[in-house]
């Protein structure tokens, strides 16, 4: 006790020797008692109206399940000086054939036609451009190259005896893909037109609950000619590829050009203490590649791939083809609620338990704020020796 000093041996005593019990102090106060039952009421709203009725707290949730399929639809026609006049189908444009909740069409190609492995004038830019063979540096191939030089400086484009530019001779698959000009308008600008269905069946697992956006109501006859509309065919499955490029605020002949990525997402928000058939997908679509990047740094969506083929010398050639193109990733998110026991024992527990804050808020209010604060205390604590 000698170490502790005085005020802790208090404290030991206290702790010890002494007990505290509540009473309850009925305060007439008009001002306390209001603000007690405002705050409550407050409460009360926020327990009913917010938890109970907006948020549902009364049900399970759980989250969706889903499979997506798509199918694309129209054809276009070209007209160039490279392929004459063709017409380009599903199998053309659709790479791969199929996918995983994504589909790529492609509105815009640069095509290098028998293309065998060879020697050949490097693309002419800043490196590759030469005035002798001393220039060039045989073996050497940059990041950018299309193939690996050889060490000899050749006249570019000999098609064209007045251009005099010289380059690189490189070993490659030549004669070598010249994709500085993009196609504009895009090659493919019938792709607007193009239509893509998409089936979703989605699943919620806990209360093994399933559901598909070709809703029971849609007949064969309507399936075949619908195409979506925010308005008036807001549940056919049929999306003309222009319209949802549109609806996401978007060009689509811009978009064509260089290629993007497209969200179609399907929401499917379901109260299944209503009936079922109150359970529909809601469609949205946005651009998801950056726009603003559409004009400035390796804007859009590309690559490349290759036909094979032998020659008739026996050769192995290729077609080799950039597609540029758009690509719909499907997103299928939602959520189900149904009423469950045990989310509204909870909900009302930690509602009646909020009321408790009233209490703790007035009494903070009574003992410490108010001008009357002491006669307040004095009234609310009782000290009661020993008998
Ligand atoms: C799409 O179809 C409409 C109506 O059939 C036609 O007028 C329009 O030219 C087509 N768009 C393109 C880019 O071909």
């Amino acid at each position: 006790m000698e170490t502790c000093g005085t005020s802790c041996g208090k404290a030991a005593y206290s702790f010890l020797f002494e007990y505290d019990t509540p009473r309850i102090v009925l305060i007439r106060s008009r001002k306390v008692g209001l603000m007690n039952r405002l705050v409550q009421l407050a409460i009360l709203g926020y327990v009913i109206g917010w938890v109970f009725v907006w948020q549902k707290g009364y049900q399970e949730t759980d989250s969706v399940v889903s499979s997506v399929t798509t199918k694309v639809k129209g054809v276009a026609v070209t007209n160039t000086s490279q392929l004459g006049l063709r017409i380009w189908d599903v199998a053309d444009y659709v790479i791969p054939p199929q996918g995983e909740n994504s589909v790529f069409i492609m509105t815009n190609v640069i095509i290098t036609l028998n293309q065998t492995q060879g020697r050949c004038p490097e693309l002419p830019d800043k490196t590759t451009r030469c005035q002798s063979d001393a220039d060039c540096e045989e073996g050497y191939s940059g990041i950018h190259s299309n193939g690996v030089q050889t060490g000899r400086c050749v006249v570019y484009n000999p098609a064209e005896p007045a251009n005099k530019t010289k380059t690189c001779e490189v070993f490659a698959w030549c004669p070598v893909e010249d994709d500085e000009k993009v196609p504009q308008p895009a090659f493919l600008k019938g792709a607007e037109n193009f239509t893509l269905l998409v089936k979703n069946n989605i699943w919620y697992p806990k209360f093994n609950f399933t559901k598909r956006n070709i809703l029971p109501n849609i007949s064969k006859m309507y399936l075949k000619n619908c195409t979506y509309h925010a308005v008036t065919d807001s549940f056919c499955p049929i999306f003309r590829l222009g319209d949802m490029v549109e609806a996401a605020r978007n060009n689509f002949q811009e978009m064509a050009v260089e290629g993007g990525v497209m969200g179609l997402q399907i929401k499917w928000n379901c109260d299944l203490d209503k009936p079922a058939s109150r359970c529909v997908p809601k469609y949205t679509f946005r651009r998801i590649d950056n726009k603003d990047s559409a004009h400035t740094v390796s804007p859009g969506y590309n690559f490349r791939f290759a036909k094979y083929y032998k020659n008739a010398d026996g050769e192995d050639s290729r077609t080799l083809i950039k597609a540029y193109g758009i690509r719909f990733d499907i997103m299928v998110f939602g959520k189900a609620g149904k009423f469950n026991i045990i989310p509204t024992m909870i909900n009302i527990g930690s509602g009646l338990a909020l009321f408790g804050v009233a209490t703790v808020l007035c009494d903070i209010i009574v003992l410490y704020c108010m001008k009357k604060k002491y006669y307040y205390r004095e009234k609310k604590y009782k000290y009661v020796e020993d008998y």
